[in-house]
């Protein structure tokens, strides 16, 4: 963590909600690009501390992530995007993170 960079944690929701009944990250494919974030944190040596957890309430948006401390959230990244996606975090360009992987609500 840094003042450029004030996060210490990549938070990944991996739910699968009802089948196929609800929208879901697991439904999108959201464990897949779990497994792809936290081995590539694990073989950057990203100071991101990587955790998986049932739902952040954006089941219609995800794959949802959200960076902690009181980060943003990045919506919508798929497997093929994990190496783009810790490119930008590595950079510490959290714009470009946003950018590619907005949340249409900005007030989060
Ligand atoms: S199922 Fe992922 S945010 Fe709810």
């Amino acid at each position: 963590m840094t003042e450029s960079f004030p996060f210490d944690r990549l938070r990944a929701c991996t739910n699968f909600r009802a089948g196929d009944l609800l929208p879901s990250c697991g439904a999108v494919n959201a464990k897949e690009l779990a497994t792809a974030l936290k081995e590539g944190i694990e073989a950057r040596g990203l100071p991101l501390k990587f955790e998986k957890v049932h739902c952040m309430g954006r089941c219609h948006l995800g794959p949802t992530l959200k960076l902690l401390p009181a980060g943003p959230f990045l919506l919508g990244a798929q497997p093929e995007d994990a190496e783009r996606l810790l490119d930008m975090l590595e950079a510490g360009d959290i714009e470009a993170a946003t950018t590619a992987f907005p949340n249409p609500d900005a007030t989060e």
